[in-house]
């Protein structure tokens, strides 16, 4: 029940909440940056500067790309904070009866915050003496209240069974997070600035490419009909690329799997041929060139490319290209993902899906 909240004269609510991303992400920055000392003002943490130098690493839960956003996060406090940090669906980590460690900081992500299996994990966190940290959309939601203290989103309601504005809020809120971890430990404070300035370009930069939604639904028109669909990444890339399997495949019903780049040749490709296009992410970051030659590895065995990055000289590596703008480094898998998730919507379109409410899945799965 979307309530007062209707699709604002766009066909779907995919749509509209794909393209109140600008606003969003800028909802969830307001008011926590602070341009003087280049730090994040996140009042809702409940931790002192020395509990927060105490903790030695961050375990971050949730499920479904709840789950992808906090491979995001865990890169972001790794990178800015160097605090070891990793993400495990929380379902998974709910019935492995994990270790829990008084020095770890656990995360749970929840755009709901009523998934179940989320709430369960938090439920066996604090049950075992952990402390949890909640990112959360839903001021109030259960997971909200059974959390020690956490970040918002302000996303507004999120509708559609797929989500998009939760997940780069949420990649955003991490960003935050680990600007505070890392001005607490060893982040220079002209990286804080960088970070800060960084942040800042995103809600425009995400403009700049929904304007180019044309040439990307033109691109989904013409792979919509492959039977499957190959994403690869690497390290920053790979939970976008996981991330727009996912977006692919709830919402188009097209098979899509997401691969690190360099495991391609460990098994997957032998799948690759004609009928199955590569969606290669390859930021301009340190791991171009490793990235390029994948590309060629795939092009070799006559697989199509359609390459996601920041540099037009390489779009004649690919058969298509969508070029976004860049950000640093450690906040371009933010951009990245937005051409995915239109990418996604409009093959769905294309194939007379039922966008907002795909088969077999629920908004919220609030049952095990
Ligand atoms: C369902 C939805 C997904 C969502 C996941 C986690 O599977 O279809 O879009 O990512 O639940 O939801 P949550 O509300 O906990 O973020």
């Amino acid at each position: 029940d979307a309530g007062h909240y209707d699709t604002g004269g766009y066909e779907h609510y995919l749509l509209k909440e794909i393209n109140e991303q600008p606003e969003t992400v800028a909802r969830t920055l307001r008011g926590r940056i602070d341009d003087r000392f280049h730090i994040a003002h996140l009042g809702g943490l409940n931790l002192t500067p020395h509990e927060t130098r105490a903790f030695r690493r961050v375990k971050i839960i949730g499920c479904g790309s709840a789950y992808y956003s906090g491979q995001i996060g865990a890169q972001l406090i790794e990178e800015l904070a160097r605090i070891p940090a990793d993400a495990e669906p929380a379902s998974e980590f709910r019935y492995r009866n994990p270790v829990v460690e008084h020095d770890t900081l656990y995360v749970a992500i929840s755009q709901s915050g009523e998934t179940y299996d989320t709430l369960a994990a938090v439920q066996e966190l604090k049950r075992k003496g952990g402390r949890v940290l909640g990112i959360v959309n839903t001021v109030g939601s259960a997971i909200a209240r059974e959390c020690d203290g956490g970040i918002y989103l302000h996303a507004g309601p999120e509708v559609s069974v797929a989500s998009t504005k939760a997940f780069t809020s949420t990649a955003v809120a991490f960003a935050l997070l680990a600007l505070h971890f890392g001005r607490v430990h060893d982040l220079s404070p002209a990286d804080g600035r960088r970070i800060c300035e960084g942040l800042r370009r995103l809600p425009e930069q995400i403009r700049e490419i929904l304007g180019r939604e044309e040439e990307i639904a033109a691109l989904a028109r013409k792979y919509a009909d492959r039977p499957s669909m190959m994403f690869v990444g690497r390290v920053r890339g790979y939970p976008v690329a996981r991330e727009g399997a996912q977006k692919l495949k709830e919402v188009s019903y097209v098979h899509a799997e997401a691969y690190p780049a360099s495991e391609l040749k460990h098994g997957p490709l032998a799948l690759i041929g004609p009928d199955m296009p590569t969606v290669a992410v390859v930021p301009d970051d340190e791991l171009l060139d490793k990235n390029l030659t994948t590309l060629g590895e795939i092009r070799a065995r006559g697989g199509q490319v359609l390459m996601v990055g920041h540099r037009m000289a390489e779009a004649k590596l690919a058969d298509d290209c969508i070029v976004v703008p860049k950000n640093e480094v450690e906040l371009d898998p933010i951009l990245l993902t937005i051409p995915l998730q239109l990418f996604a919507y409009h093959a769905a379109v294309a194939l007379g899906r039922d966008v907002d409410k795909p088969r077999n899945l629920a908004k919220s799965v609030t049952v095990e």
